[in-house]
């Protein structure tokens, strides 16, 4: 069997005229934890959709689970676990219910299926909502039932669109926590997210994509060292422009975003020694991560 799970070749999608997914190529090997990242509109959803069949490409070549797609797309899901970017449980069925429903999909009995529901319903810790209707639900918790719902079949593929925005620091913890015990399964996970620490600590490999085309991959780690290389001085409290002709002759690069200057430092002391002790100013030192990385290719000021 190929170790290949997900396949995106020179894969094209316009609406009215306009590429919004344009000549994006990558793969997801078997039992990899796969990030598609991007500003909001770069095109995850889009190819999301695609790669489920449920909207045609207009050009290139796509396989799920070995699988041509959109032509074998039914058979391919059979194996695949989705989590929509919007929730579309019912609100008139019980937690209980959606889970029963849902395994019908699959084609599962109804013993099968309810057999899975006490696991299924740790897994999101609503164990004690199994009976509440979905309407009554908080937002997190619904969000917390789809990402159940995703494993009644038992994929051995997740295709998960930003599984965990809209839960709280405890929730997401808990689902980061549960995603890696299904790669240490063998399972394969793509998601998006546009949470940067969340892929910096899940993903083995991503790539970030803008208005549609790949404009960087690779592992967190690398990116961070390839992108970034040093260490970052965020400083708060003063007039950013002022500083940053002041600290230029110390830093690598130097970046103004709102009222923080981001400074990227290769020695951090001389930085230190003109910050240290001023009235009104506070500042942080840190390693580089994702989240610069990701700013640093599509730009700290927002788009659209
Ligand atoms: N059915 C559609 N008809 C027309 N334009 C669409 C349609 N679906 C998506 N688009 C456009 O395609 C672009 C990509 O949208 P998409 O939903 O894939 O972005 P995204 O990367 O998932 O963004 P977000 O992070 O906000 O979820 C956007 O400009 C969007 O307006
Ligand atoms: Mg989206």
């Amino acid at each position: 069997m190929s170790d290949v799970a997900i396949a995106f070749q020179e894969v094209e999608k316009h609406f009215s005229g306009k590429a919004v997914v344009n000549g994006l190529s990558f793969h997801v090997r078997v039992g990899e934890c796969f990030g598609l990242l991007g500003p909001n509109g770069a095109g995850k959803t889009t190819s999301i959709k695609m790669l489920l069949g449920m909207s045609e490409p207009d050009a290139g070549m796509i396989r799920l689970c070995g699988e041509p797609i959109p032509e074998r797309a039914r058979f391919a899901r059979q194996r695949v676990g989705v989590v929509p970017q919007f929730d579309n449980l019912d609100p008139d069925f019980t937690v209980r219910e959606n889970l029963l429903v849902f395994g019908r999909y699959f084609g599962l009995s109804s013993a099968q299926t309810r057999a899975m529901v006490p696991t299924l319903l740790e897994f999101a810790r609503l164990e004690n909502k199994a009976d509440a209707r979905v309407g009554e639900l908080s937002g997190g918790m619904k969000r917390r039932l789809t990402l159940a719902r995703a494993l009644i079949n038992d994929p051995d593929v997740l295709i998960m669109d930003e599984p965990t925005t809209g839960l709280d620091p405890q929730a997401r913890h808990l689902i980061w926590e549960r995603l890696r015990s299904l790669l240490a399964r063998g399972k394969t996970i793509l998601l998006t997210t546009h949470f940067m620490e969340e892929a910096e600590r899940l993903c083995h490999r991503l790539c970030v994509i803008e208005e549609g085309q790949k404009i960087a991959e690779g592992a967190p780690k690398e990116l961070i060292e390839a992108e970034i290389g040093c260490e970052v001085i965020e400083i708060y409290g003063a007039d950013p422009a002022a500083l940053r002709d002041e600290l230029a002759p110390f830093a690598v690069r130097m970046e103004i975003s709102g009222e923080t200057l981001f400074c990227y430092v290769r020695d951090p002391q001389p930085v230190h020694a003109r910050l240290d002790g001023r009235a009104g100013l506070r500042y942080l030192h840190r390693p580089a991560n994702l989240e610069d990385v990701f700013l640093r290719l599509t730009g700290r000021e927002m788009q659209d």
